[in-house]
């Protein structure tokens, strides 16, 4: 079912993950004025009290971490550079060489087991001060300084990375400016216009080092990394259908251009909605000739969608939000649960786009009930997840051995326990490894595999035969 070099993996950012937010000359990123996550209110000062628990230290316990991991069977993990690790005020001279190091000694620990590295390059963590400049990509020169970090990591770690991912979700700049943008300016001043041109000045800088990673290294292979969602109509009326067509070009218009290297047909459909009047030079459009090897996604829930949502209860959800289907069950958070939007969105995007496919985060948030066995050690038994994983993956499954599409890995989210980008919570949690930190930061930071570790271990040791097909 699943091919014989399937990458099984596990997907992380360093701004959830490591920790160690100011050592070894790493400078603040706009994650430092975000306390609270996404979703709560940001702060003018970065001072210690004020920072979000600050990730799960795996920049000191990166060894032992990548071991457990192993143990796991994994074959692929997926991480991000923090951009202020290399350069800390994000337009210095020279790249700061602590940072350089800490992942040259990540990336060969991972090689010790053969564990391929997936980087993302922008996993929501440009320099502080370089937004703080520029008012982030709203401005044309963030290219130029995010090229420079590009080209010196993909130099460093030409031979160690192949796998390599320019934007985190990078459809989300024009749903979320500071997240998606690094945009400093409040949410209520930012408009259309902004949020459009500074999608477009990542679309280039995307393109831009989609050319310079062949130019470093032909071996290089480049994905864009989309947040995907299966959007469904909440009737058949036609205008829920209509909807649910403009929903989706919306997502489409980010994967087109990496894809076809110019804007799609319906571009100006979109502009006109929004009165946005994109400034684009001839060079630019030059520029994004330079298309993607593959498409990588995240892909936590479907939304349903209606023109008139005046009658229908609200569902949350990961980043689409949409109303409550019936039809699916839900989270504790109110996301609706649905494995078969995953195979939807994958015929999707195979069918409209035609490049490999690699689900780069896909997983499971909830409150974990974590048992104290009477030898006072842990365990979790999160049977949940594992229902989540398994059937989500054996839908990929299907899109690969009975839509026929290429698919060549899969790395599941916060494989072990991290920090929330929406809340930054720690009660919410993805992992199959359990991280005793808590909500008010006390905790020892010590792993305990749960429940789901040996599942997910059994999977990969299977190539996925292991797996109960979706009732
Ligand atoms: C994705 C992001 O959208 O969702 C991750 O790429 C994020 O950074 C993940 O953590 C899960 O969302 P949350 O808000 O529950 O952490």
């Amino acid at each position: 079912m699943f091919p014989k070099d399937f990458l099984w993996g596990g997907a992380t950012a360093a701004n959830q993950f490591e920790g160690a937010y100011n050592i070894d000359g790493k400078g603040l990123s706009i994650q430092d004025i975000m306390p609270n996550g996404v979703r709560g209110p940001i702060t003018e000062i970065p001072t210690k009290e004020n920072l979000k628990l600050n990730g799960i230290d795996f920049y000191h316990r990166y060894v032992d971490d990548i071991k457990l991991l192993s143990e796991m069977g994994i074959k692929v993990f997926r991480m991000s550079i923090a951009w202020s690790r290399i350069f800390p005020n994000g337009n210095d001279q020279s790249p700061n060489e602590k940072g350089l190091q800490f992942y040259d000694n990540v990336f060969d620990e991972l090689k010790k087991y053969g564990i391929e590295p997936m980087v993302t390059l922008s996993h929501y963590e440009p320099p502080l001060a370089l937004c703080r400049k520029y008012d982030g990509w709203k401005s044309r020169e963030m290219i130029e300084h995010y090229a420079k970090y590009c080209r010196v990591v993909f130099e460093r770690y030409k031979g160690k990375v192949k796998y390599w991912l320019t934007f985190n979700e990078i459809n989300v700049t024009v749903i979320s400016p500071l997240l998606g943008g690094g945009i400093i300016t409040p949410r209520e001043q930012v408009t259309k216009q902004d949020l459009y041109q500074a999608a477009h000045h990542q679309l280039v800088a995307s393109a831009l080092v989609t050319k310079i990673a062949k130019e470093v290294d032909s071996k290089n292979e480049i994905g864009c990394m989309i947040n995907a969602a299966a959007n469904y109509p909440m009737t058949c009326h036609p205008d829920d259908m209509i909807q649910v067509m403009e929903t989706q070009q919306e997502i489409d218009y980010f994967t087109h251009v990496h894809c076809f290297g110019e804007y799609p047909f319906f571009a100006d459909r979109i502009y006109k909605k929004y009165n946005v009047s994109l400034k684009i030079s001839e060079e630019d459009k030059t520029i994004l000739k330079n298309t993607v090897d593959f498409i990588s996604f995240s892909y936590y829930n479907s939304k349903t969608v209606a023109k008139d949502t005046s009658k229908y209860d609200l569902a949350d959800g990961n980043l689409h939000r949409g109303l409550k289907n019936p039809y699916v069950s839900y989270s504790k958070y109110n996301y609706p649960i649905d494995p078969q939007g995953i195979r939807y969105v994958m015929n999707h995007m195979y069918s409209t786009f035609g490049k490999p496919l690699f689900v780069s985060e896909n997983g499971l948030g909830t409150i974990d009930e974590v048992e104290v066995k009477d030898d006072g050690t842990i365990f979790v038994s999160d049977d949940e997840r594992i229902t989540f994983f398994n059937n989500h993956i054996s839908e990929i499954g299907k899109v690969i051995s009975e839509d026929k599409i290429p698919v060549f890995g899969y790395t599941a989210w916060g494989i072990i326990d991290l920090i929330s980008a929406a809340s930054a919570e720690v009660t919410k949690r993805y992992g199959m490894i359990y991280v005793d930190l808590q909500q008010d930061g006390s905790g020892t930071l010590e792993r305990t595999p749960k429940k789901s570790f040996d599942w997910y271990k059994l999977i990969i040791e299977t190539n996925g035969k292991s797996l109960t097909p979706l009732k």
